[in-house]
């Protein structure tokens, strides 16, 4: 059964003289394979200014990486279902050919993917895959190429850039890989950068660098940028407005500051508990979320989470939810209980005294001083 989607949408702008940047209106995505047709993105509606981050937060399989790829229309084959609108500088990215989108990526809008492995050429030097972009794009000579080469991978702070010019992939660090994947992408100043989960393959210390890499890039060069992730500390204290996916649904879009102040989704909260802390001992186990995520073909009916959620209640199981705004117009959620509410108080009571898996899980399990993931993401933009 399909669950109903809204179409309604988060200004999250802050300029309101002049339009958005990019406009996404009712998003779906869907693929047709044997077993059925694959939701996997349904009904998606946000707005980015010029210069500001979207963070867009889920699960493995929650639609994230098909959202980006459907605005910037790279989910290719012939059993790839797109409607909806996306509306990129006064342009509907669905109605142009393909040889306007070539002309827009890379040049207006660039993707940085989460294995630098799979988007860097194995038996080609990295000076010429910096260089080959520049010169397609720009139509820069050899000599200008290879110096504007040598100055983008100063600025993604690569040492000795003229001999790494000579390297192969496979004899940089993950990191610097990562890093020349970043250079690559920023050559041709976009407007909009699309960074798909680009630290998941990197250690923790090598993470923040790279996440601190970008997010300096994004403020001196003005650009927008939408910060993929499955992991909800990523983007605490690095961006402007946060984006929760769960099963091709937005299910909480809010300023980031707002949404860990004032957290309203269970599904939210789930990820927050699955962070890990750095107080945390390290053989101490993380609180996965209980259940598992969706079918895409046949999501539940009634609210996709429900199946998991510690505080489902009869309703949930029955209706899904409208995305509507919360006492604070900026801040959208779809749940009939939200978190902290008196009504998700006393479901979570009457779960518990019920003995629900799941509610019985968080109840053994303790939760994620948000206050402390805010400070550790101060201390890593001071170290920026
Ligand atoms: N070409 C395709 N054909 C069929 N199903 C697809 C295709 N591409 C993606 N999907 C399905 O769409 C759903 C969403 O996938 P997506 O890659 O967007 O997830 P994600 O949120 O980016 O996950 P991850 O964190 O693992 O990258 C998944 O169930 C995936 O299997
Ligand atoms: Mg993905």
């Amino acid at each position: 059964m399909n669950t109903p989607v809204t179409t309604e949408s988060v200004e999250f702008s802050t300029n309101t003289n002049s339009a958005p940047l990019l406009q996404v209106t009712d998003l779906h995505t869907s693929f047709s394979i044997k077993a059925g047709e694959v939701k996997a993105v349904r009904g998606v509606s946000f707005s980015l200014d010029q210069g500001k981050t979207l963070g867009v937060v889920g699960e493995s399989g929650s639609g994230k990486t098909v959202l980006a790829r459907s605005i910037m229309r790279l989910n290719l084959g012939g059993n790839v279902n797109t409607t909806g609108q996306a509306v990129f500088e006064g342009k509907e990215l669905f109605g142009c050919s393909m040889r306007e989108m070539q002309n827009l990526w890379g040049n207006e809008m660039a993707m940085v993917f989460q294995d630098p492995m799979t988007s860097l050429n194995p038996l080609v030097k990295v000076g010429r895959q910096v260089t080959e972009h520049v010169r397609q794009h720009l139509g820069a000579s050899r000599s200008e190429a290879k110096s504007l080469a040598i100055d983008l991978l100063k600025e993604v702070r690569i040492p000795e850039p003229e001999s790494r010019l000579n390297a192969y992939p496979h004899e940089l660090s993950g990191g610097m890989r990562q890093r020349i994947c970043i250079a690559i992408a920023l050559a041709c100043e976009p407007t909009l950068l699309f960074a798909d989960e680009p630290t998941t393959a990197l250690d923790v210390t090598v993470q923040h660098q790279i996440l601190n890499l970008l997010n300096r890039e994004q403020q001196e060069r003005h650009m927008a940028m939408i910060l993929i992730t499955h992991d909800l500390g990523v983007v605490a204290g690095r961006t402007d407005e946060t984006m929760v996916m769960y099963a091709g649904n937005v299910v909480e879009q809010a300023p980031t500051s707002s949404l860990f102040a004032d957290m309203q989704h269970p599904y939210t909260e789930a990820l927050l508990r699955s962070i890990p802390r750095t107080t945390q001992r390290s053989h101490t186990r993380l609180a996965a979320i209980a259940g598992r995520p969706p079918d895409l073909i046949k999501p539940p009916s009634g609210c996709a989470f429900s199946p998991r959620c510690p505080y489902v209640q009869e309703k949930c199981r029955q209706e899904a939810p409208p995305l509507q705004t919360t006492d604070d117009p900026a801040h959208k959620s779809a749940c009939w209980f939200p978190v902290g509410t008196p009504e998700n108080k006393e479901a979570f009571a009457r779960n518990l005294a019920a003995k629900l898996p799941q509610t019985l899980s968080v109840a053994e399990g303790s939760m994620v001083d948000t206050n402390q993931l805010l400070d550790q993401a101060a201390t890593a933009e001071e170290n920026n």
